[in-house]
């Protein structure tokens, strides 16, 4: 493969640190508040999941923060537990305060920082930076250091501050591309040049305001860094952080680079957070969206089939997903025959092509074919009777406000063609008032009892429509139709029961 021939000229690490930000920046996506609770809980699994460090909060932006901050510290977890602080004494101090064990402390060192947010000179903002790691390295605890908006900052100043914080003594240097600005040649080369200035680990934070955080991650890793700061799902100010399942998967299965990530909890800690944050993924979404591993192309599903590698750069399951055929317009006969061979359904080829006719006539509507959907439609065309002596010719029905229900049905009953129009409280009761009056003449047939369902949600859904017949000997029968029109399944299931009996006197 041609990327195994490119992997051997890059100088990749055997292994990555996954930073996770889920509980920091990514709760500063808009909208995004997490409750103390609820950091617990998603701390917890982020600890099972396998992340390294996880960045827990801003401890001096609240009292919650800090106390969110020192219950998960007293959880005792593997990964190591990091607040975020400015390189100010108060931020500092709202840190240790939350017993945390690792700080990272950042400063805005571009020139529309420096300017227009902190008012500060090159050398002050070197200055407070040293003082802010030495303080942290005072108090025994880990200094990761950022020098926020670094992919917009001077490059001699940049290789300054971080030379000053190295000496400071930090143990790791982070490089945030804060406004997502970078393509990964110009993150490549600066991760390069950095390796060249600084001995410690480096660090990369990339934001996704132009869709390039994880390509931007992943470079930064040939190019030497051993740390990626990510995000579940990608959350984060304005357009996201890398998402950390991205980043993961790229790193294992792309570049063979391991992370201590328990990859097959992705898509479950993905659920999780969805559900706490309430942003839900896009179903394309890479790796965790519901249709990262859903086929539906015929020649697609045929090629899974045959062997998944065909279509799925990776399984399933190592990501804790589950493959899905979907049924549609591009469906082909060969996925419709798996899936009823996994519900243990058996049809002739005449039931068949019937089930196949109507799944491409939903699919050409626009409509996709759910498993719910698929197995009520084969019930239906099993439960049909194979001769019709009353067949529908027609139907028609009036409704509305201050309008009495009323409908006209024309069938064909053993030959001969007989329309009537009757009344009820409503389009359906009315249509099967206008059946039983017309079969009348052959069998006086009642109707013994009507259920519907929607099988999936939406206003297009299809509608299963049950019903039980029984005529005046005792002779009684079930009926059954799905299609997405209501007066029409019920239409058809009174008429399959009706057909029932009769063939069967
Ligand atoms: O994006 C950024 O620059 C940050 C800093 C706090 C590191 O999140
Ligand atoms: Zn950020």
């Amino acid at each position: 493969m041609y990327i195994e021939n490119v992997k051997k000229e890059m100088n990749l690490p055997e292994k990555v640190r996954i930073f996770d930000t889920t509980l920091r920046d990514g709760e500063q996506t808009p909208g995004v508040a997490i409750t103390p609770d609820e950091k617990i809980r998603i701390a917890k699994r982020l600890d099972r999941l396998g992340v390294d460090v996880m960045e827990v909060g801003f401890p001096a932006a609240s009292q919650g923060e800090r106390k969110a901050a020192r219950e998960i510290k007293s959880l005792g977890l593997n990964a190591q537990v990091c607040g975020l602080a400015r390189v100010l004494q108060e931020d500092l101090d709202a840190a240790l305060d939350s017993d945390v064990d690792y700080i990272h402390t950042f400063v805005g060192t571009s020139p529309l920082h420096r300017e227009y947010k902190l008012h500060m000179s090159q050398e002050e903002i070197l200055s407070k930076s040293v003082e802010a790691v030495e303080y942290i390295k005072d108090h025994g605890l880990i200094a990761e250091f950022s020098a926020e908006d670094a992919t917009r900052t001077e490059f001699e100043f940049l290789k300054n501050v971080y030379s000053a914080v190295e000496d400071a003594g930090a143990d790791i240097i982070n490089v945030p591309d804060t406004v997502g600005v970078m393509v990964p040649t110009s993150m490549q080369r600066l991760i390069k040049n950095l390796k060249e200035v600084v001995k410690i680990p480096i660090s990369v934070h990339c934001h996704d305001d132009f869709g390039l955080a994880v390509a931007n991650s992943l470079v930064a890793v040939e190019a030497g860094a051993e740390q990626v700061h990510a995000t579940i799902n990608g959350l984060g100010e304005r357009a996201g952080n890398a998402s950390l399942e991205e980043v993961v998967m790229a790193l294992v299965t792309s570049y063979g680079v391991k992370t201590n990530i328990k990859t097959e909890m992705l898509v479950g800690t993905s659920e999780l957070v969805s559900r706490i944050t309430g942003v839900k993924m896009p179903p394309n979404k890479a790796i965790v969206g519901e249709n990262a591993f859903a086929h539906e192309a015929g020649i697609h599903v045929h090629g899974v089939l045959e062997k998944a590698e065909t279509y799925e750069p990776l399984k399933p399951e190592m990501v804790g997903h589950t493959r899905r055929i979907v049924m549609g317009k591009h469906t082909g006969a060969r996925a419709i025959r798996s899936k009823l061979d996994d519900y243990d359904i058996e049809m002739d080829e005449d039931q068949f092509c019937s089930l196949y006719d109507q799944v491409k006539k939903l699919g050409d509507k626009g409509k996709m074919v759910t498993d719910a959907d698929l197995q009520a439609l084969a019930e239906t065309v099993l439960g049909r009777p194979k001769e019709e002596k009353v067949k529908l010719e027609g139907f028609t029905v009036m409704t509305g406000d201050n309008v009495l229900p009323t409908a006209t049905v024309k069938l064909n009953i053993d030959g001969r063609i007989k329309t009537t129009a009757k009344t009820g409280v409503g389009p359906v009761d009315a249509a099967i008032n206008a059946i039983q009056s017309l079969v009348r003449e052959t069998a006086d047939i009642e109707l013994k009892e009507y259920n519907i369902e929607a099988i999936t949600g939406g206003t297009n859904a299809l509608a299963e429509v049950f019903v039980i017949m029984a005529d005046k000997e005792g002779n009684s029968a079930t009926g059954r139709s799905t299609v997405e029109d209501v007066v029409m399944a019920s239409v058809e299931a009174v008429l399959d029961a009706i057909n029932k009996i009769l063939i069967g006197r």
